[in-house]
């Protein structure tokens, strides 16, 4: 298993791309290339893996054996929420995907790194950012965020009960000293801890933490472009496959996959016809197995989505499109 990061529900990933071995995939969200590697190990030489992450760290793992010596893999360091572009200069046009993965959050290896600031668990600068050129750090965010901001992203992001209270304890600790380290960010949060008595701190610490990541990374807003991108890629019958660690994102991810809006609006043509972009395939979302969480507690609020794109009428892709084993069911 990587020391940098082990993925969530390889296998169960895998089936639901369904992999032609000359098909065109994206992995959006590269890691530590685990999912990619498997993938990678499905196509013969003629099938292509364009694969995504924002973070140097996560290109540096690219660079490596398994995925150089394989001609059609492309590592591109680039927001998951610009596929559209990177691909078209590789050729791939909306229409022509077979399959795109996107494993969302960040991985173990950007959570375990100190200096990386995502995690309370050591004391480091407030950084955050998962593409270090990113210009505003967690630290900018906390300093400069109006408090009316702060409370609603701790309450919508990290289910604070006490957003208010934390909100306003950011901004008297930043009038005397702004917010550099992890620890003052901590130390807020023992503060605004004192009016919940019986919360766990750990908890509390982490939802706090989550909450200022996803703001500062704009994880929704890259989400929800991510989706309108890949749906236009995906060619009919093609697979999107997501993963995500937190209710916002899962929501975000039903609804599209349903309606193909974020917010699960259903949209119809001046003749009133509703036109869905999406076959659900999974209707409840596909969790890890006690055994896999057992072996990899990390993945325990996985939560996998599947959806087949559909044609332009909204009907599934004629069998020609698919490949020859499932136009013969036996
Ligand atoms: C959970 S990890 C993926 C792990 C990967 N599936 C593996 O097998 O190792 C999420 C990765 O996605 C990247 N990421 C998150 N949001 C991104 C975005 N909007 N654009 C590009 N990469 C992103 C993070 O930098 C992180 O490396």
């Amino acid at each position: 298993m990587s020391t940098y990061h082990a993925p969530a529900l390889v296998k169960e990933a895998l089936e639901a791309l369904q992999i032609r071995p000359k098909g065109i995939y994206v992995d959006a969200t590269f890691g530590g290339g685990g999912h990619a590697r498997a993938l990678l190990a499905q196509l013969d030489k003629d099938g292509r893996l364009y694969a995504f992450d924002q973070d140097t760290q996560a290109e540096a793992q690219a660079q490596q054996v398994p995925f150089i010596r394989f001609a059609g893999f492309r590592f591109i360091r680039a927001n998951f929420r610009h596929l559209k572009r990177h691909l078209r200069a590789w050729g791939v046009l909306p229409g022509q995907v077979d399959g795109i993965l996107a494993d969302l959050g960040i991985s173990s290896h950007q959570l375990d790194t100190a200096e990386r600031g995502f995690s309370f668990r050591f004391d480091g600068p407030l950084d955050m950012r998962m593409n270090p050129a990113e210009e505003r750090t967690a630290a900018d965010w906390l300093n400069e965020s109006p408090e009316d901001l702060l409370q609603v992203i701790f309450s919508r992001y990290g289910e604070v009960r006490n957003a208010r209270t934390l909100a306003r304890l950011c901004v008297q600790f930043r009038q005397s000293t702004p917010f550099r380290t992890t620890r003052d960010l901590v130390y807020a949060c023992d503060q605004a801890l004192l009016s919940l008595p019986g919360v766990e701190r750990t908890r509390y610490l982490a939802q706090v933490f989550q909450a200022v990541r996803i703001a500062v990374n704009d994880e929704i807003g890259a989400l929800k472009d991510f989706l309108r991108e890949a749906t236009e890629l995906l060619k009919p019958g093609g697979r999107l496959v997501v993963i995500s660690y937190h209710s916002l994102e899962d929501r975000i991810v039903k609804n599209w996959l349903k309606t193909g809006d974020a917010e699960g609006l259903m949209t119809s043509d001046f003749y009133g016809n509703i036109h869905r972009p999406f076959h659900v395939v999974t209707r409840k979302p596909i969790e890890p197995s006690e055994e896999e969480i057992l072996h990899n507690p990390r993945v325990r609020s996985a939560k996998m989505r599947v959806g087949e794109r559909l044609n332009t009428k909204g009907e599934k892709a004629s069998p020609a499109h698919l490949p020859v084993e499932k136009r013969h069911p036996q």
